[in-house]
């Protein structure tokens, strides 16, 4: 059996915050702001609104486009560093209620803005070992919850949303993930970080900021060992594929910042129409950036069956990983 991405689906939230508002919260600019990162604006959930709210709304247009009835769907797994809950319950069993699956398997993951491509690598291996039939695949975030609004060093960057895709077993080995590339390094561990509120932190200690589950971030660091891994990661699956970058439709970089993914596009020898750019309307959305920006180019018309993906993201681990995806669609075979 082989794994076929069959669909996709996303929810963005209405609320937007603009580098404008941002200039009455924080000492920066929009010229700033979108010279070092081509950000112009995120989406902000509401206030009631939850990560398992968003992804339960992307995961529904996921489920209703790949046709499948919800009995079908054997397994759910939901990328998020921003859960309802801390601990527990996960966000993934959560979602599953909100949908009316009942008794599914589903659980979280945890692994930042690689978040999508590492659940994409469980749902493959789900999949391919027989043991699972159409994977539900999630990432959302309400990062806006984790993120410290007097910090402009990160709150220019980060956003809300969630994306979702359906991952079916499939006998046509031409509709089936080519190859995933996971890896991960802790020794990076405070380049990106929630650094209080876990077992780490200090508790007899507790003040504002030890509650607190904000991000921090060393970000120019955390820019060159990104290019640098992402960069190095991309080149090296092609390569152990036989792939020219020519055959790649579509590369889906995680959209952390313009700067990163155009050097990495640039060190592929890719043209604009190839690059999926998201990051200028939602800023980072870490484990949900990815899917939501398959989800633009599927409704703009962009993604047509059998289009090759390269997907690519570096985030919070730090963790990094790349995948080649055809878009298998409708054409899935159960
Ligand atoms: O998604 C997971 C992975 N995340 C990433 O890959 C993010 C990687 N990092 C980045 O995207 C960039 O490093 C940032 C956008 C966060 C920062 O851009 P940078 O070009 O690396 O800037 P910098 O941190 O080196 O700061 C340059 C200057 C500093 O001022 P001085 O020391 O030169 O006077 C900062 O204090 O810019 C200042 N600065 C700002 N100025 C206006 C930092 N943040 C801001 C701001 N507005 N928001």
């Amino acid at each position: 059996m082989y794994a076929a991405l069959c669909s996709i689906g996303a929810y963005v939230p209405s609320k937007i915050l603009t580098n404008a508002d941002l200039e009455v919260m924080v000492d920066t600019t929009d010229e700033w702001i979108f010279k070092r990162t081509g950000i112009k604006e995120r989406h902000i959930a509401a206030s009631d609104e939850t990560t398992s709210d968003m992804g339960m709304k992307a995961a529904e247009i996921a489920m209703q486009r790949s046709g499948l009835e919800k009995s079908q769907i054997d397994l759910i797994i939901c990328a998020t560093i921003s859960p309802d809950y801390f601990c527990m319950p996960s966000t993934a069993t959560i979602i599953a209620t909100k949908l009316g699956l009942e008794k599914v398997t589903a659980f979280d993951i945890s692994a930042a803005c690689t978040g999508f491509v590492y659940a994409l690598s469980i749902a493959k291996a789900f999949i391919e070992s027989g043991m699972k039939k159409n994977v539900l695949i999630i990432g959302a975030e309400k990062l806006s919850a984790i993120t410290d609004y007097t910090d402009r060093g990160t709150c220019i960057l980060f956003g809300d949303g969630a994306g979702a895709a359906i991952i079916s077993a499939s006998d046509d080995k031409t509709k089936g993930i080519i190859d995933i590339h996971t890896g991960s390094d802790g020794s990076f561990a405070d380049l990106l970080m929630t650094p209080n509120g876990g077992s780490g932190s200090a508790h007899d200690e507790l003040d504002r900021e030890a509650a607190s589950c904000f991000m921090k971030m060393k970000g120019n660091e955390t820019f060159k060992v990104a290019v640098r891994t992402l960069t190095n990661d991309v080149i090296e699956i092609l390569k152990e594929n036989n792939l020219p970058s020519s055959d790649i439709k579509h590369f889906v970089p995680h959209q952390a910042n313009y700067r990163i993914i155009k050097a990495v596009g640039d060190a592929l020898n890719l043209n604009d129409e190839q690059v999926v750019l998201t990051v200028e309307k939602y800023g980072n959305t870490s484990g949900a950036s990815i899917p939501m920006a398959i989800n633009d180019i599927y409704e703009s018309g962009r993604l047509q069956e059998g289009d090759l993906m390269l997907l690519d993201a570096f985030g919070g681990g730090l963790t990094w990983g790349s995948a080649i995806v055809p878009f298998a669609g409708k054409s899935r075979i159960i």
